[in-house]
Parts: structure tokens; sequence; C-alpha cells
């Protein structure tokens, strides 16, 4: 089994108790050095939780690839320290051998947070960690327990994190330490530690941009919207096109869960319930919109009318819907609005 470590004094440094600190400290010092020999730990980020390696290690990066059973030309995200501005821009430095302006520029606004960039790779370093593109992806993370072990890392000269999204291949991304904990249940405690840093913020996963093609182009949409990035750049971000590399979180079924998700406006759901009556069961609804039914066996939860609110409850709802003995989950469709592309992306690949 996993073990667990909180570290959650670190979220608020200046509040917590003295001891709770100190063990924070000491979980984050630990994880560390557990990566540095080579082990994965399991890192809050304000995204998600990520299954993080030593990125510059082959053989600890082959082994996230194992545990999440996921193909290894499926390239992962590189995690950079940030202290400050001239820290991230040296561990750019190390894994890109290019950084076009534009890219410069969105670092510059939006590092650390949940933005990655997908920059022409050093071909000496990371191979293992980029899948074998000669690209690379970079994020450097705004969480305080992601930044703690990244600091730590970075005193035993481990210079990035390699780390995806701590969910086995196919599944719904975790928001939360439990989350890990029950997806990679069978991984002994020398294999896998987990910082506990509390409940992810932004809840879905960065937005991508490639920045190795010339041009800006949006490879996965997130919480920073299109119009943030060009207001940035002030120049046109592309849609994703077909000759766009692979990318497990744009595959078209992706974060699903077990039971089937299907997204529809609440009449035709009011609808269904109508015509199904007291019968309706094995159905979980998530909806904006009030429903009625005479079914005492709905499993019914509100979705939020903002969409960062969503973002940020989403995967733990698709889990906790996800139950034995739920068969359908059927979703309001989230409003057209350009703020909900990210929550909409994410619900329209768990219902494909
Ligand atoms: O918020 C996030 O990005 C989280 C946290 C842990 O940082 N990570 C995450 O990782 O979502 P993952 O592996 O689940 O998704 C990373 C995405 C994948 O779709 C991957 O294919 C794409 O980034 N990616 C990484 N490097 C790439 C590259 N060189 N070229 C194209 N896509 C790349
Ligand atoms: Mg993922």
């Amino acid at each position: 089994m996993a073990l667990t470590l909180d570290a959650r004094a670190l979220l608020d440094p200046a509040r917590a108790d003295a001891a709770a600190l100190a063990q924070a400290q000491q979980a984050v010092e630990q994880a560390a050095r557990a990566l540095k020999a080579g082990a994965l730990v399991g890192l809050p980020t304000e995204t998600v939780y990520g299954l993080a390696a030593d990125a510059d290690q082959a053989q600890a990066v082959g082994r996230i690839f194992d545990a999440k059973g996921r193909p290894k030309d499926h390239p992962l995200i590189v995690h950079l320290a940030g202290a400050s501005a001239a820290q991230w821009r040296a561990g750019v430095a190390h894994y890109a051998r290019e950084l076009p302006d534009f890219a410069a520029q969105l670092m510059q606004a939006f590092w650390p947070g949940p933005l990655t960039l997908i920059l022409p790779r050093r071909l000496e370093v990371g191979a293992a960690s980029a899948g074998g593109q000669d690209s690379i992806g970079l994020r450097c993370p705004a969480h305080p327990v992601a930044q703690a072990l990244l600091q730590a890392c970075f005193g035993l000269g481990v210079q990035g994190l390699a780390a995806p999204s701590a969910n086995r291949f196919g599944r719904v991304s975790p928001t939360s330490a439990a989350h890990v904990r029950d997806e990679f249940a069978r991984l002994p405690d020398d294999e896998l530690l987990i910082l506990d840093g509390g409940p992810c913020p932004v809840g879905i996963e960065s937005t991508i941009v490639d920045c190795s093609r010339g041009r800006p182009v949006l490879l996965r949409p997130g919480m920073i919207g299109v119009e943030a990035l060009q207001a940035a750049i002030g120049q046109p971000v592309a849609l994703r096109d077909q000759a766009a590399p692979k990318a497990s979180g744009t595959l078209e079924s992706h974060y699903a869960p077990s039971a089937r998700v299907r997204l529809l406006p609440q009449a035709e759901m009011q609808a269904a319930l109508d015509l199904l009556g007291a019968d309706a069961r094995q159905i979980a609804i998530y909806t904006r919109t009030p429903v009625s039914s005479a079914s005492r066996h709905l499993l019914l939860r509100y979705m939020p009318t903002q969409a960062d609110a969503c973002a940020q409850e989403l995967f733990a709802v698709l889990r906790e819907l996800d139950q034995p003995g739920i068969q359908l989950i059927w979703v309001e469709t989230p409003p057209a609005d350009a703020d909900w592309d990210g929550v909409r992306d994410r619900l329209q690949r768990a219902a494909a």
C-alpha cells in the first residue's frame, strides 16, 4: 500500500502550527530523496495530482508508464522549480533547444500556473519523459507543495519532475490524495509515496499550447482560456490540427468512468425521467437546472453555475457518481460560453 504523508501545512505556512509545518517539510524532503533514488511520488498540483519521477532518469520515468499502463510513446509533462523567473528560465534552458518569443511571453504571463508549453527538446536530455518526441512539455506549477518539492529536488540536483496525471490510463484524473491512493493501491510503499496537499484548486488539467511549430497551437483547453493567451502575446492561437503529436489528454475517449456518461439538455433529461417514472434507477444525474422524478432511486448532484467552481469539483463528482449499481451518468450539457471550454472538453471525452 502506498504511503501518504500530510503536507497540507505548506498551503498556508503563516497560519499552520509549527509542529505540522515541520512535519510537512520533512515529508517533502523524504519525497525528494525518494525521487532522487528513482521512486515515484504522488504530487499535488493546482490542476490535478501528478505521478512524478525524476525527468532525467529514464528508468524512473519508465516506472510511471508501467504504473499507469500508458503507451510508452505518449509524452509526459516536465515540471520545473520556479521560486523566481530566473529559476524557471534555467529549467527551460536545460530541456528546451529553442524558445520562441511568444512562448517566453506566455511563461512570463502565466507561470507559475496551469499552463504547459511544448517546446523543441534539447535532444540529449529527457528522451524518456518526451516519449521519444523531439519536443518536450514544460510547466511551472503554482501549488505550494509542488513548488516545495521541486525546490527540495533542485537541491539534490534533480532539474525537473516528469508527471502525468496520477490515474491509470484512460481513467478520471485524481484531484485528492485519496484518489491517487485508490488508483495505485497495488503499488508498495517503497515504490510510491503520496504527498497530501489537499484538494486541487483548479480541478482540471493545464491548458497546453504547442510552441514548437513556429506559431502557437492549442492542444488541450484548460482554465487559462484562448482569449487570455491571445491577449498576452498579441497574436492568434490556432486550434489543434490533425498533424499534432500524440497527447493522451487529446484522445477522443478519455477521463472515462465505468458507468456510461451522456451529455444532454435538461429538457431531454426531464422527458426521459418522466417516461421512466418511478422505475428510474441505476442513474446518476449532474445538472445545473433542477429536474423532478417520481423515482426515489436517483443519485442527484447539482452542477455549479460558474465554470471555475464546476472544474474544481468535476473529477471528484464523476468518481463519486461512478459507484456500484450506477450504469448511466446523465450530465446537463455545459453552457456554450468560452469559460466552459475546459469543462466541456473533459465532459465530451468522458462521454465519448
Ligand atoms: O495539469 C496538468 O497538466 C497535469 C499536472 C499533473 O501537471 N498533468 C497532466 O499530464 O495532465 P498528462 O500526461 O495526463 O497529460 C499531459 C498531456 C498529454 O496529453 C501529453 O500527450 C501532452 O501533455 N504532451 C506532453 N508532452 C508533449 C509533447 N512533447 N508533445 C505533445 N504533447 C505533449
Ligand atoms: Mg492525464
